[in-house]
């Protein structure tokens, strides 16, 4: 237990504990920055914090995945971008919580670089902890917005907000669809156990980082296509607008358009497939998002395209590539009694073309960032 961490480590019971959750994405990929639509849910993997003030101005920081100690003088001190601590410093740093020492002790069981948002964990427990223990005051959206500044700003990955808000507002059993225009957020109730369905993740174990290039560069794509345009974002088109724009763009631009307005269509179509409990209609909405992602938005891998595919034609009613691409993770959505076939076909697939073995497992839609018991 994180609390049992920090003991050992720092000699002293933690003032509060805190966990945050990583994320699937249901559907709704890369239109977050785009101000548009997504449906993520938070999976069980927690990060999980322990925090206590000290009477320093120094910050103490524990990992125990890693079994390193960072100490700081100050989070404003230049942060270094190769270490796991770039990402409660930089939450702490943008918290301003001047000069009150910390001592904090870290664990997660979110795997990372698998596209399941282990860095929006990590920031929303920190920020989760360090708010209410110092009483600073923020609500749940404040420290979403907060978290991802951290991202963009200081460790320079330039993400949307889903993944924060996703690990702060999720509910058991409830994908959360977010308008990324205003933050709004709605609940939705899955009913895939009532439904005899189970939701699986095929963990590609290739490496994804949204810090490298590529991501950027789809942002910048969009940015640039909206900028064209005239319009404050791509948010702003819809599906009859894409005839009249093709002439004003690059082919890469307007296919990297088609995807981002397709599929802020299709988030709104899985929202009411949902809540009709048409899970057939959903999962041909994944696969057309994940085809989406492969021919117009360019950012699947051979990995992913496998996973999808040996799913899909072994009985998932729907499959695609989820998060920021380039790697990480597929998920399925599969019929429970077909769970250990489909798995099955996925390993073998996988060996037969000489990828990495790939680590599969059933997610079930978790809840958010919670306070933990003191025991
Ligand atoms: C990453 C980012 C998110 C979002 C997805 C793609 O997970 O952190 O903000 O853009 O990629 O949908």
């Amino acid at each position: 237990m994180i609390q049992e961490v920090f003991l050992n480590q720092f000699g002293a019971k933690p003032e509060l504990s805190y966990q945050a959750p990583g994320r699937v994405n249901l559907i709704g990929e890369h239109t977050d920055y785009n101000q548009g639509f997504v449906l993520p849910l938070a999976i069980e993997q927690t990060t999980q914090v322990s925090i206590s003030k000290n009477n320093g101005q120094i910050f103490r920081i524990y990992s125990q995945n890693t079994g390193e100690l960072i100490e700081t003088s100050s989070p404003l001190d230049e942060i270094d971008l190769s270490t796991w601590a770039k990402y409660p410093l930089a939450v702490i740093q943008l918290l301003e919580i001047g000069n009150q020492g910390l001592d904090i002790a870290i664990s997660s069981e979110v795997p990372i670089g698998a596209g399941l948002s282990s860095s929006a964990a990590l920031e929303c427990s920190v920020a989760s902890a360090v708010n209410e223990l110092l009483d600073l005051g923020k609500d749940r959206k404040e420290l979403a917005l907060l978290c991802q500044k951290a991202e963009n700003t200081v460790i320079g990955a330039p993400t949307g907000n889903m993944d924060q808000l996703a690990s702060l507002f999720s509910e058991k059993d409830k994908a959360v669809f977010i308008d990324c225009q205003t933050s709004e957020l709605q609940l939705v109730e899955l009913g895939f156990d009532e439904a005899g369905l189970e939701l699986l993740v095929i963990d590609t174990r290739t490496s994804h980082d949204l810090a490298d290039g590529d991501y950027g560069n789809r942002r910048n794509e969009c940015f640039s296509a909206a900028q064209q345009l005239r319009l404050s974002s791509l948010r702003q088109l819809s599906i009859r607008d894409l005839d009249g724009i093709d002439a004003s763009l690059s082919k890469i631009e307007f296919k990297r358009v088609r995807h981002v307005v397709y599929e802020n269509a299709r988030v709104l179509e899985a929202v009411q497939a949902i809540k009709e409990k048409d899970f057939q209609t959903l999962g041909g909405l994944m696969v057309l998002s994940h085809k989406s992602m492969r021919d117009d938005f360019e950012i699947s891998t051979p990995e992913l395209d496998t996973a999808v595919e040996v799913a899909m034609s072994s009985s998932a009613l729907g499959a695609r590539m989820t998060g920021g691409g380039f790697g990480g993770s597929a998920i399925a959505l599969v019929k429970t009694e077909n769970k250990q076939a489909i798995t099955a076909d996925i390993y073998e697939a996988f060996e037969s073309k000489g990828f990495k073995t790939p680590s599969i497992f059933g997610v079930r839609a978790s809840s958010g960032a919670k306070r933990l018991g003191s025991a």
